[in-house]
């Protein structure tokens, strides 16, 4: 099969790692790629949410498969572009996609078909939604309804700097219109987990659980980021978390889906608060999580190709024995845990230089893996061109064993003004 892979992030690396294993691969194109998805397949420079150069990549490369790595194009109707041209493409429709694009539609869903979420309320109006949090007396989350790179999200301990968020995101619009609409809603404690589920439009499997570290500095200080590292399997999910997750979560979302007339096929990925009432959703993403698809699919021993192919073809109960259960299918995991730490641009969450030499790289083993994301090639150098420059995985018998792996080979490479979590996986 011909592939091409959308996007140019360590997630869209990850995903072609994994695709080049597959003995269905012939050849495999990325749009645009960085330099470390050069090393596999094709890159096609251009721009990820171009849905028009998509298109004539695809036709002119004769791609079976697209897949969508970012959830720009995804709710820019990238999939539906695809169909409607006749090509077979793994992400949802721009109408699925809303799940994560609007926060406000996916709270709104939640709520009706009974989904376990924190309480919130949507606001388009600034005094209103400042009456709203100064009345409320525990902590809430303000956050932007539309996309927002993962930034559009303010924790607040404070009524003050919750009125003062919604104020930027309403009046001054820090976000743009992703921020004309805002979700206020009350904090939950507890810890984070994701969880992947591939969805054919009516079989579901989940792939192996992860966590992802959001904030940029060690002991979860400093702003939220796209992520700063990750690590699979979580000990938060165990066998029956995993079954109340699914039976009130997964499942009841997939027929609320179906209820709205909306067709999905694709990820769709859970982000999910442990409280102390139970898993309760954080948000949902329409697409493979960044960076913990740097962590699960190292783990992958089975096809990923053929598990997205058959995604595609509905044909995903067949591919994985769905019924025998979600960790005794037919899709087999390495028992080994992964770690995977984000090397980022010094300055990043904010403005961050690029063009930066990275030195010290090290060649890739089954069980050492290199993760580009914000690189290029610039002659004969490798140079950051990004916010997250790398994602470094390691795989131990232990998380501790991962662990050590990692950091000894994160310590070897270098870029100007790089930042690195030093605590991840302790
Ligand atoms: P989101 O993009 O909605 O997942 O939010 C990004 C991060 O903000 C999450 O991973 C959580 O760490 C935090 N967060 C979001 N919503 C809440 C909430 N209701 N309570 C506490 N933390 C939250
Ligand atoms: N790591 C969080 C996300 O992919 O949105």
């Amino acid at each position: 099969m011909n592939v091409l892979v959308i996007g140019s992030g360590g997630r869209e690396h990850a995903l072609c790692y994994c695709l080049a294993r597959s003995a269905k691969l012939d050849k495999l194109f990325i749009l645009p790629g960085n330099a470390g998805t050069a090393g596999i397949g094709t890159n096609i420079p251009g721009d990820a949410d171009d849905i028009d150069l998509a298109l004539s990549v695809a036709r002119q490369e004769s791609i079976d498969l697209t897949i969508i790595g970012p959830e720009d194009p995804l709710a820019a109707g990238m999939a539906d572009a695809f169909e409607a041209a006749g090509l077979r493409v793994f992400g949802p429709r721009a109408e699925a996609a809303r799940l994560e694009a609007d926060k406000a539609f996916a709270k709104q869903l939640m709520r009706q078909y009974v989904i376990p979420t924190a309480e919130a309320r949507t606001f388009t109006d600034y005094p209103a939604a400042r009456e709203y949090i100064a009345t409320r007396d525990e902590p809430v989350v303000v956050k932007a309804s539309g996309l927002a790179k993962g930034k559009g999200v303010i924790v607040c301990n404070d009524p003050s700097d919750a009125i003062l968020a919604a104020e930027d995101m309403l009046v001054k619009r820090t976000f743009g219109e992703a921020g004309a609409r805002i979700v206020v809603e009350e904090k939950l404690l507890g810890q984070e987990a994701s969880l992947l589920a591939i969805v054919d439009g009516h079989t579901t499997y989940l792939l192996e659980p992860a966590q992802d570290h959001k904030r940029l500095s060690d002991n979860d200080q400093g702003p939220n980021t796209g992520g700063m590292g990750s690590f699979s399997p979580s000990p938060l999910v165990e066998a029956d978390a995993l079954q109340k997750i699914q039976a009130q979560i997964l499942v009841p979302t997939l027929d609320a889906l179906v209820h709205e007339g909306i067709h999905y096929r694709g990820i769709l990925y859970l982000g999910l608060m442990f409280t102390t009432a139970g898993p309760k959703v954080l948000e949902f993403n329409c697409r493979f999580g960044d960076p913990e698809t740097q962590a699960i699919l190292p783990r992958l021993r089975s096809d990923l190709l053929e598990l997205l192919d058959a995604t595609v073809d509905g044909r995903l109960e067949e591919a994985c024995n769905v019924a025998a259960g979600p960790r005794t299918g037919r899709v087999e995991w390495d028992p080994r845990h992964a770690l995977c730490v984000v090397m980022a641009s010094g300055g990043y969450p904010g403005k961050y230089p690029t063009g930066l030499p990275i030195t010290g790289l090290p060649e890739n083993t089954d069980d050492l893996i290199v993760f580009h994301a914000g690189t290029k090639r610039a002659g004969d150098q490798i140079v950051t061109s990004g916010g997250r420059v790398l994602g470094v995985t390691a795989l131990g018998e232990t998380l501790a064993d991962a662990r050590r792996r990692v950091y000894d080979v994160v310590e070897q490479i270098h870029f100007e003004g790089a930042h690195y979590r030093t605590d991840l996986g302790s």
